[in-house]
């Protein structure tokens, strides 16, 4: 396999008597790989982490993806660029010795819209997803196979960004097999305390059999 495409990330490994699951985190647009470790730690206390940097620049902001305008995605550049993010997760899971199969995405907003790409494109990629305040990366031409894989998804009601496009993403994540929970609070497009604690309790609700979270 050819060397995948290298991110600015930080990895951080499981505590040592664990071996649990590791927890991809996705930042949104203009963050960087520093700002969902926190949210990470608190989700999934005992998982590794492993953060990568967009490595698209709108201007000099990191994102995951190209968008030609607000919600408007360069379908093109986001095509690729999921295939490079799978293809990097890949690789570290042999560089720093995590299980390839137990790897959660946790994803914000822009974070959020490319995991969920990933779930459409390479499902292979990702166990699960946690998806806070995603959109509808794009429409699948054919149904992806999901078989199974959950996905909770964090909305908000007062989102002037993703408005009521998470509903669709549960719909077309369900069609594809998906077991999903729609969550909508009553908050905008920023994080929320609420989002950590209902993220740690689905995580342990769904993966306390799996070795996941040990
Ligand atoms: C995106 O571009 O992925 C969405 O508009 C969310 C954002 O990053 O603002």
């Amino acid at each position: 396999m050819p060397q995948a495409t290298t991110y600015v990330h930080r990895f951080e490994p499981a505590p040592a008597t664990t071996a649990g699951g590791t927890l991809l985190l996705l930042h949104g647009t203009g963050g960087n790989e520093n700002d969902l470790l926190p949210v990470g730690r608190a989700i999934a206390p005992d998982a590794a982490l492993l953060s990568p940097r967009g490595r698209v620049l709108e201007n000099g902001m990191p994102r995951f993806f190209r968008r030609l305008a607000e919600g408007v995605f360069d379908h093109e550049d986001l095509v690729a660029r999921t295939h490079e993010l799978a293809d990097f997760v890949a690789e570290s899971a042999k560089r720093y010795g995590f299980d390839a199969r137990r790897v959660i995405a946790a994803g914000f907003s822009n974070g959020a819209n490319i995991a969920a790409s990933m779930m459409l494109l390479r499902p292979e990629t990702l166990a699960g997803a946690i998806l806070l305040r995603p959109m509808v990366p794009f429409e699948p031409a054919t149904p992806a196979v999901l078989d199974g894989i959950p996905a909770l998804l964090l909305a908000g009601r007062e989102d002037p960004i993703a408005g009521q496009t998470p509903a669709r993403l549960a719909e077309l994540l369900r069609e594809a097999g998906s077991d999903v929970e729609l969550v909508w609070q009553e908050t905008g497009h920023g994080l929320v305390q609420a989002d950590v604690d209902i993220a740690s309790r689905w995580l342990r609700a769904r993966f306390a059999d799996s070795e996941f979270l040990r």
